[in-house]
């Protein structure tokens, strides 16, 4: 049987279709393989189930030996691997599209309405023994119903996010260098975006366009009372320029699942500020689509290693039909 190996432990449901036809090792840290036991212990397989905590580039597959044949991440979002490099050697890539789009757009409206009504705020207000008494003018938020919202990037995620928005009464802006036929959202230059929206979300993969794309010169078109969300990857936002913006009442409030690094630093100055709010990157945990998604990695790495064509493939040029 070809030798696979899974940088974690993932839900059964993925790791039983694995099981069927390879002979499995399971990382069982609770912490990702470090680079140089992920060299170690890939040295020999067939296939490598990653997450977006591994790194994946030249040094992994010269460790890993020429039989390495699929990469399959258990994630839709493929920034951690060299993608060119895996091209080059002929090694298709898989990941998790689709199957987590309506779980990540249900977190990203979580953190904006979270953020807009003060949800965290709150709770911690009430859990110190704060709340005395009912007060008119106390911990007032941002209304959402009405408000425009602004998607930046406007894929899968961003249009899941853009339904939802429909249902508030929202007027929805979209930036993205192509139109797409969107129910009620409007196409316009970033700069629009940024200046008009109420909230802000990021649906963009991190590349080196996007990298930093939400930074100083961004801030300064927000309005003051914009929400800034994020479920995408922490590097699309400068954090510098994030800290600068919140700390000085530039835009309200930053709602984040992603970070750069991640996870943030616990000495970040951000962990200081009252206006973000932080979750720990879980877009898509949820137990439903966690299993969707260790299922699909499975059968892109089955599909791979059997010599088919894999159902979701990250860098398709690897097939010689893009
Ligand atoms: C998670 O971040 C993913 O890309 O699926």
């Amino acid at each position: 049987m070809p030798r696979v190996f899974v940088t974690r432990k993932i839900p059964a449901a993925g790791l039983l279709r694995l099981q069927d036809a390879a002979a499995v090792t399971v990382w069982p840290g609770e912490m990702p393989p470090p680079a140089e036991v992920l060299r170690a212990q890939i040295a020999g397989c067939s296939g490598l189930l990653s997450l977006v905590t591994d790194r994946v580039d030249d040094a992994l597959l010269d460790a890993a030996g020429s039989q390495l044949r699929v990469v399959s991440q258990m994630a839709v979002g493929v920034d951690n691997i060299d993608l060119d490099a895996c091209t080059a050697r002929g090694i298709p890539v898989g990941h998790t599209p689709g199957v987590l789009t309506e779980t990540t757009a249900d977190l990203a409206w979580a953190l904006l309405l979270a953020a807009a009504r003060r949800v965290v705020a709150g709770e911690r207000f009430v859990r110190s023994g704060n709340w005395k008494t009912f007060d008119p003018t106390f911990m007032l938020g941002l209304d959402v119903h009405g408000a425009t919202l602004g998607c930046v990037g406007f894929g899968r995620i961003g249009q899941a996010v853009a339904r939802r928005a429909h249902g508030f009464g929202m007027r929805v802006l979209y930036a993205q260098h192509r139109a797409v036929a969107a129910r009620a959202a409007q196409h316009v230059p970033l700069a629009t975006l940024l200046r008009e929206s109420d909230f802000i979300t990021l649906h963009t993969p991190l590349n080196p366009q996007t990298r930093h794309m939400i930074g100083a010169p961004q801030f300064d078109l927000m309005k003051r009372s914009a929400v800034l969300i994020n479920t995408a990857r922490g590097a699309i936002v400068d954090p510098q320029a994030l800290y600068a913006a919140l700390h000085a009442g530039q835009i309200a409030h930053a709602a984040l699942d992603v970070t750069d690094p991640e996870p943030i630093l616990m000495d970040s100055p951000l962990l200081q500020l009252d206006n973000l709010t932080i979750t720990p990157h879980v877009g898509s945990a949820t137990l439903q689509t966690r299993d969707r998604m260790a299922v699909l990695a499975a059968e892109n790495l089955l599909a791979a290693l059997a010599g088919a064509r894999m159902p979701h493939c990250a860098n398709p040029q690897v097939y010689g039909t893009v």
